[in-house]
């Protein structure tokens, strides 16, 4: 019999807004199961709640009791989608919640998870991305299946009925499907005249809690912890099966049962949310090695690349334009166009734009605006004028659905999630690894030499470790500092100054290394801390700019590749892993980050929230 399913009406489309590929979000979903049908409306939007942190593009929920699925979801906050549908009346013996942070595919009613498979009888949502997304999609079209949405999680969906057509059993089912969803994702699904719950994960992490007369399972713990403290976290290759009073953890690979003791957590919940780190800031510093992973796999996935690296190419003149930080990586992804690609751009602060070069562009021209949020008035600014002028204007912002995803022809999503701290961190590395990317497309050059790129992160972060400790012990009297680069760590020293000012107070000057002695040398004293950003090709320059200013007392600190020339002139080497040059810089900035977090805390100040910044400038 097929299943009853209320699914409200209209179907909201956003054309043509985003490229639609896979859904590489970040996304949260929890699942319960309780003995009885019973009103699980409110429980669901609670957790859905404490999710927020991961996405709100949309919400949606689905109860199951017996032969009735009640299917709710729309696009919108949580609190807007649960009071336009009365997601509170929601009845059933299972319930699925999932909000969505759609980094790739429009955020619309139909991409709203939970989704269900053909006859309507299984429904399931998931959180991460399916890399095959596309491939299993016409595989499953071709098979007769219906596939009503771009989304990811729908695949996930049908990746375990079309096994269940064919006669598997349920579990046998997900072990072949399993196998068949590639990336990095959390899924929970659940059927009809049932009475569980099925869940596994790859890659992405997930959490199950098991309370008194019912169990649940979630992409994180704050939607848990107010339910139940008693917690198992399920590994990869592992299936949970839900009932209401226990869970079976089996595995993928022989369907053996896995013994596994629960845990109590007994941390607070603003611990919990920042996930074991005592600030935004350092949580998001240690999450950029997998933000760099997700963005490499869009990219490599993302089929309107090609058109994005046509135009530039093609381009009379061809703009980098941002602020604060996202002008640092348009200043890093012009050196990495021209010595790669040798393809010339201009990189310009968004303001400096308008009064500059907007007088001169035209429809020949093409800007990439640079921003976090999407919304730096700055920015918007110039796009406006941009337009006005006929220029082709292309995006690159973390916020979709802000205004510069909408207002562009096409908008490259930075895949890094949240990012809560004011002083950018994650967002920075894949501004910079897209740029270091499209130039490499831009030359043709094979990309996956860019591959290694998430566990150099880690590595340079596990390496610069105690060094950076004792770095912020010694030099934390000083207000007043330079960090110098050059060439590609020019940038890299701007931003590295930057961060330094925002969450320390003092003053840190970027510069050139070799514009040092074109006036600021007069300020160095004994003991004065001035940083070097060194790339590989340009020790001699960097040890001349060294000297310089240790003779006059400076206390000279390198961030370098191992080098026995450094060694010798530098009165403090930061090693870091070796690499390219191009990747050399983008790792220089790790350092830079932690030292900033570091100095903050020492000072007592908040790195997350410094006193007068904000995370998005929507004023002029
Ligand atoms: C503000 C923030 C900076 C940020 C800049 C540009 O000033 O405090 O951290 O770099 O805006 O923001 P965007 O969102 O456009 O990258």
């Amino acid at each position: 019999m097929i299943a009853r399913v209320f699914l409200y009406e209209p179907v909201i489309h956003l054309p043509g807004l985003y490229p639609i590929c896979g859904d590489y979000s970040m996304c949260g979903i929890f699942g319960i199961v309780m003995k009885e049908e019973q009103t699980l409306g409110p429980i669901l939007i609670e957790a859905a709640k404490r999710l927020t942190y991961r996405g709100y593009d949309s919400f949606g929920a689905a109860t199951i009791a017996g032969p009735t699925i009640d299917l709710r979801k729309d696009v919108g906050k949580v609190e807007e989608v649960a009071a336009k549908y009365h997601f509170a009346e929601m009845r059933g013996q299972r319930g699925i919640a999932q909000l969505r942070w759609a980094t790739f595919g429009e955020p619309s009613q139909v991409n709203a998870q939970p989704h269900l498979d053909s006859d309507g009888d299984l429904v399931g949502a998931h959180n991460g991305n399916v890399v095959n997304n596309a491939e299993l999609r016409e595989l499953f079209l071709s098979e007769g299946l219906i596939v009503r949405s771009e989304n990811d999680g729908e695949t996930c969906v049908h990746a375990v009925e079309r096994y269940l057509n064919r006669g598997y059993t349920f579990l046998d089912a997900i072990r072949l499907a399993y196998g068949d969803l590639e990336g990095d994702y959390a899924f929970v699904i659940g059927k009809t005249y049932d009475d569980k719950l099925y869940a596994f994960k790859k890659g992405s992490g997930m959490v199950v809690g098991i309370g008194d007369g019912f169990t649940c399972v979630s992409s994180d713990l704050p939607s848990i912890l107010p339910l139940t403290r008693t917690i198992i976290r399920p590994q990869d290759g592992e299936i949970v099966t839900l009932w209401a009073d226990r869970v079976e953890i089996r595995s993928v690979k022989d369907g053996r049962l896995i013994e596994r003791q629960p845990e109590l957590v007994t941390e607070s919940m603003d611990a919990v949310q920042k996930g074991g780190y005592p600030h935004f800031m350092l949580k998001e510093i240690h999450e950029q090695s997998q933000a760099a992973r997700e963005l490499l796999h869009m990219l490599n996935s993302n089929r309107e690349v090609k058109t994005l690296v046509e135009k530039m190419k093609t381009a009379r003149i061809l703009y980098f334009i941002g602020c604060g930080t996202s002008y640092h990586a348009a200043l890093l992804g012009a050196v990495y166009f021209a010595q790669i690609a040798g393809r010339a751009v201009i990189p310009i602060l968004a303001p400096q734009f308008i009064a500059q070069y907007v007088p001169t562009v035209n429809y020949e021209d093409v800007g990439l605006f640079v921003s976090q949020s999407g919304e730096t008035k700055d920015v918007l600014n110039a796009l406006e004028a941009a337009e006005g002028r006929g220029m082709t204007c292309y995006g690159l912002a973390n916020v979709i659905g802000s205004t510069l995803t909408k207002e562009t022809a096409l908008c490259l999503p930075l895949c890094c999630g949240y990012e809560i701290s004011v002083p950018a961190t994650k967002t920075f590395t894949n501004q910079a690894l897209t740029f270091l990317y499209l130039a490499y497309r831009l030359a043709g050059r094979d990309v996956d030499v860019l591959d290694l790129t998430p566990s150099l992160i880690d590595q340079t972060l596990e390496m610069v470790d105690s060094s950076v400790n004792a770095l912020a012990e010694e030099i934390n009297a000083w207000n007043d500092m330079y960090c110098l680069g050059y060439g590609l760590t020019y940038p890299v020293a701007l931003e590295g100054a930057l961060k330094l000012k925002e969450v320390t107070y003092a003053h840190c000057e970027g510069m050139l290394s070799t514009e040092f002695k074109h006036g600021p040398l007069s300020a160095v004293s004994k003991g004065y801390p001035i940083l070097f950003v060194a790339g590989p090709n340009d020790i001699p320059l960097i040890i001349s700019g060294l000297n310089e200013v240790k003779v006059r007392g400076a206390h000279t600190i390198v961030i370098a590749q191992e080098d026995a020339r450094l060694r010798t002139n530098a009165d403090k080497l930061i090693v870091l892993p070796t690499s390219d040059a191009y990747l050399t810089a983008l790792l220089g900035i790790l350092p830079l980050q932690l030292l900033a977090y570091r100095m903050s805390v020492l000072r007592g100040y908040d790195p997350d929230f410094p006193r007068n910044l904000s995370k998005t400038l929507t004023v002029d």
